[in-house]
């Protein structure tokens, strides 16, 4: 049985990823939440689609109520996030693809409408997402990219500071911890960032790990991406059986059940990834660890890859696996 949640077996914050109708539905998830977790993320509630679904529309009805359940369970609020290749809804593409100068000036004032309404009530941003091709060290060819070069990063995290001085202010991206060109091409814009005095203040790794990632190629992604000084969040943590290919689409189905000797090597890597982290990234740029969907009944991986996979640290039934003690364990290691 559950003595304690995770929240009080852990020294920085854990968080889940929750769209706010969930909340609304779920007494037994929203317990969940309330019993391990003191911090969220907005699934999809907080991306661009879906605050500015319609030029001049903006639609503030998800992210208020996500900002005062947040406010009423203690939970902090982070932001997810404001420049998304896939966040992007089609009306901006369409005409920021024509004109650059209308996409710059809709960039800032985008941001600053949005993060200025939220001032002092979301803790961290991710303000942009994904900026790196998938493999490999460039960056990515979206339409922020193609039309206004690779300085719509650095602007984007001016105007978010701007806006809200105090928030923290990440970059945020996925397969850092096992694609070492890709993390070295992400470090050398962080340096560039800081070299050139923008305001980013920390550094998510989503972590949407696979079984068969090496835990030494973990560590010593992490032991690099910590020793630039910035905040690490672990930002979206999962960790399948099976396996996709890297467009991230079709998925490979391995395994056709979940055996006892699988949950136990699933519980044995949480654990590992909450000891790398407490190894590996020194207490003052802890600012947690956030999982990508709280159970394997809400799991993203499967609609998305079309798997049965089990990733997340709750079962279908919404019941603790043993990967919520391994993971409990990792953080409370001596
Ligand atoms: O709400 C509609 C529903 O009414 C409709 O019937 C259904 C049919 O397609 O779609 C539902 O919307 C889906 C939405 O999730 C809500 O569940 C969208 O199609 C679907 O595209 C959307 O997917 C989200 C995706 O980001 C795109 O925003 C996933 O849940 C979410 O887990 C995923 O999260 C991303 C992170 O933001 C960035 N890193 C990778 C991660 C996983 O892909």
């Amino acid at each position: 049985p559950q003595k304690s949640g995770l929240k009080e077996a852990s020294p920085f914050p854990i968080g889940g990823a929750i769209e706010i109708r969930q909340i609304a539905k779920d007494t037994v998830l929203k317990k969940i939440i309330q019993e391990n977790f003191n911090s969220i993320t907005a699934t999809s509630d907080m991306k661009m689609y879906n605050i500015l679904p319609q030029e001049g529309n903006y639609n503030w009805r998800q992210a208020d109520s996500l900002v005062s359940f947040s406010t009423k369970d203690n939970l902090r609020l982070f932001g997810h996030t404001l420049v998304w290749h896939s966040g992007t809804p089609e009306w901006v593409a369409e005409k920021g693809s024509k004109d650059s100068l209308w996409l710059a000036h809709f960039l800032k004032e985008y941001i600053q409408t949005y993060v200025g309404k939220y001032k002092g009530q979301v803790a961290a941003w991710d303000v942009v997402n994904e900026g790196f091709e998938t493999q490999g060290g460039d960056y990515r060819k979206s339409l922020w990219f193609e039309v206004l070069g690779k300085d719509y990063i650095a602007n984007a995290f001016r105007y978010t500071h701007e806006a809200d001085p105090e928030a923290e202010l990440f970059y945020n991206d996925f397969n850092l911890e096992r694609d070492t060109s890709k993390l070295n091409g992400v470090l050398s814009m962080v340096e560039e960032l800081k070299q050139n005095g923008v305001p980013i203040t920390g550094l998510g790794v989503q972590m949407h790990l696979r079984m068969d990632i090496p835990n030494a190629l973990i560590r010593e992604s992490v032991r690099k991406m910590a020793a630039t000084g910035l905040k690490i969040h672990f930002s979206e943590l999962d960790i399948i059986f099976n396996t996709h290919d890297d467009t991230r689409k079709g998925g490979v189905q391995l395994y056709k059940e979940l055996t006892p000797e699988m949950l136990k090597q699933q519980a044995a890597k949480y654990k590992e990834v909450a000891l790398i982290y407490r190894e590996e990234v020194p207490e003052s740029q802890q600012f947690g660890i956030t999982f990508w969907d709280f159970t394997d009944r809400d799991t993203w991986i499967n609609p998305f890859f079309g798997l049965n996979d089990w990733p997340t640290i709750f079962d279908e039934n919404l019941k603790p696996k043993p990967a919520f003690y391994g993971f409990k364990e990792g953080l409370q290691a001596e």
